[in-house]
């Protein structure tokens, strides 16, 4: 992460504690409340959990809370649920009935309104499509849509019966559709002519056609008409979704389903070349979002909630879709670009429905520092009550932006740290009990035991850097990488014995307040997206021009880190300015266009040890254009290292 960052948060002594005004109304109205809780969830783990799950509904109670095999973990077992029913059900007989459960504004302009009853209506009714195509609990689903309200209706329909949803972001690639539609074994993919992004047209069915030849589980493509553009329709394969839903029954009672019966995979990028399916299953996973939304947003009943991710994200099932729904909340949903028409989109939108909790990434934050004051300025944001980030870092310079400009000096800020493998935040100020310190994600939430260790497992001392931990499971915690729990043992349990390791890395100040440093891996963080150093490899070695190559993050103001790629070709190839924007394109295509590389470099050869492991970190001070002080006494071949400096 960059070092410009971990240095001013390291000199951060600023302390915001909540106003007496904001605190007199929070769910957790103080430090003493907090500290108790806390304390409670410490002594009795289980009876914590328990507490907090048993706010839901269940259709059978557990026998057991957990039962706990490191690392494999299964709560609430026996319990009967489903999470479709608690977000929607449990409030049609009170007078969220009526309440707006999502606010969706289109790019264009357009603007729908679904009441929790409605939201009923087309989750029961599109259930009914998906059992009429054969679909049954235990198969898997993928959803490929832009940001459209039945993105929505659809995971909880898939939840109701229990079909397991595997949410592919709309800026992945066709090749990267096809892996993770493969991956899953899915049997339907949900997908939309296409979605509307600054101003044009993302043309998604395309990409799904492209997909599909060479993906053969699939069986039925539901087709969502969004932007009206002509596409190809494949008789036999292809329904549209108004088609279907236009004979479908409304009445669709949700399943009973097991507590660990798989709601959905994610994929999410780590150290190798192949992205993994992280999967969370039903009673855990509900009980950590409805908490965590609960308490770290505050939400009351008369709150209109906004966060700005995308739902082919974790943070969007966990913070659009699920947790806020689970709360009876009122959650806002964006279709399109935040600077269209103009930049002050976000806060018109704000503006338009006195929005007054407003969640975002710090990638945006600094996005709009640049942008400048003009845009906020222009609009009345006196409704914001509380602010939060998301992603990555936030420099405290941004932070502090954010405050002044968005939250107009009064909004207290959550920094939440998660991952999503965590399910639901980990670490994050209690809005109107822990005073934020810029740049912190302070401390963690009551029941999650984190801590910041060396290699062997000991704790580091206070300001010490090391090694993200947590200690203890909880309800949320990923149960497994799609078909390969080794790979999930090794991933995150085998480094450090006995404990999960996020792959972060980070300090604990003298008040216990931890900052998060950034990833210590090999796994790059791009505007909030994250990027495995190795799949951009893979995705550039699979052009036949190029024989090797490195690719590392350097720290970029606005994006976090951006992606440089140290390259040689294959005999025969000319180092031409064209083929860098070949590469790059070809990145796009294998994996999105968010993972394009920002620059390319031609070599002659790689910086490697004797044993011939690439020397990431010397690449990495290349690249960011720092000089190597570390230890290069490993490296097999020193001129390399001296002609990559030449080549500068
Ligand atoms: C990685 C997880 C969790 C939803 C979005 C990303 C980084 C996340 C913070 C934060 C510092 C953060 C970490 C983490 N990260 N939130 N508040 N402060 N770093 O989910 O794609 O699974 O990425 O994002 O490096 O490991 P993800």
């Amino acid at each position: 992460m960059p070092e410009k960052n971990i240095e001013s948060a390291l000199n951060e002594k600023r302390v915001f504690p909540p106003s007496a005004e904001f605190s007199s109304r929070a769910a957790i109205n103080g430090l003493e409340a907090y500290e108790k809780i806390s304390r409670k969830a410490l002594d009795d783990p289980e009876g914590y959990w328990a507490g907090i799950a048993s706010e839901l509904h269940w259709f059978e109670p557990w026998t057991k809370v957990l039962e706990w095999e490191l690392p494999f973990s299964k709560w609430f077992v026996g319990g009967k649920t489903n999470i479709s029913y608690n977000c929607i059900d449990r409030h049609l007989a009170t007078p969220r009935k009526n309440k707006i459960a999502i606010l969706w504004e289109g790019e264009p302009g357009d603007v729908r309104a679904l009441s929790y009853q409605m939201l009923h209506r087309e989750v029961c009714k599109f259930a009914n499509v998906l059992k009429s195509l054969g679909l049954q609990k235990g198969d898997r689903a993928t959803l490929y849509m832009g940001m459209v309200p039945e993105l929505a209706i659809a995971m909880l329909a898939c939840a109701r019966m229990g079909v397991t949803h595997n949410v592919v972001f709309g800026g992945f690639s066709a090749e990267a559709l096809r892996d993770r539609i493969n991956d899953s074994q899915s049997r339907v993919l949900i997908t939309a002519d296409g979605s509307y992004r600054r101003g044009t047209t993302v043309a998604l069915k395309k990409n799904v056609d492209d997909a599909l030849e060479g993906a053969s589980s699939v069986e039925k493509v539901i087709v969502y008409k969004r932007t009206g553009d002509a596409i190809n329709m494949v008789a036999g394969r292809d329904a549209w979704w108004h088609d279907l839903m236009a004979s479908a029954s409304a009445d669709f009672a949700a399943e009973a389903l097991d507590s660990e019966h798989p709601l959905f995979m994610l994929y999410t990028s780590g150290t190798t070349g192949k992205p993994k399916g992280v999967v969370h299953t039903t009673g855990g996973y509900m009980t950590g979002t409805y908490i965590t939304a609960k308490w770290v947003f505050d939400l009351k009943e008369e709150d209109t909630y906004w966060c700005t991710a995308d739902i082919g994200w974790v943070t969007g099932h966990s913070y659009i879709v699920y947790g806020p729904l689970l709360n009876g909340a009122t959650s806002v949903m964006y279709e399109g670009a935040p600077n269209f028409p103009e930049p002050d989109r976000f806060w018109s939108i704000i503006e338009k429905y006195r929005i007054n909790i407003f969640y975002t990434a710090p990638t945006a934050i600094r996005t709009f520092v640049k942008w400048g004051d003009q845009w906020p300025a222009k609009h009345d944001l006196s409704s914001l009550r509380l602010l939060g980030t998301v992603g990555e870092p936030i420099n405290p310079e941004a932070w502090m932006w954010y405050r002044k400009n968005i939250g107009g000096d009064r909004c207290p800020i959550v920094d939440t740290w998660w991952q999503t493998e965590t399910g639901s935040i980990m670490i994050s100020p209690v809005p109107g009990a822990v005073p934020a310190k810029p740049g912190s994600a302070t401390r963690p939430l009551p029941g999650i035991v984190a801590d910041v260790v060396d290699r062997q497992g000991n704790p580091v001392g206070v300001n010490q850097g090391g090694f993200l931990v947590l200690k203890r499971p909880w309800p949320s915690m990923m149960r497994t990488i799609y078909g390969d729990p080794e790979r999930y043992k090794r991933q995150y349990w085998s480094d450090i014995p006995g404990v999960y390791f996020t792959g972060d890395g980070a300090r604990r100040d003298e008040d216990g307040y931890f900052w998060i440093m950034g990833r210590i891996d090999d796994v790059m963080n791009v505007s909030g997206h994250r990027i495995g150093t190795m799949e951009v490899e893979s995705a550039l070695v699979s052009h036949p021009t190029v024989a090797e190559s490195a690719v590392v993050g350097r720290p970029d103001e606005l994006k976090g880190q951006g992606i440089v790629a140290f390259v040689t070709l294959a005999a025969g190839n000319q180092p031409l300015p064209a083929l860098k924007e070949e590469l790059k394109i070809h990145v796009g295509k294998s994996i999105g266009s968010f993972a394009k590389p920002d620059e390319i470099r031609f070599t002659d050869s790689l910086p490697k040890t004797r044993s011939g492991k690439i020397m990431r970190r010397l690449l990495r001070d290349l690249a960011s254009g720092t000089k190597t002080v570390g230890d290069t006494t490993t490296l097999e071949d020193f001129s390399v290292l001296a002609k990559l400096r030449e080549e500068e």
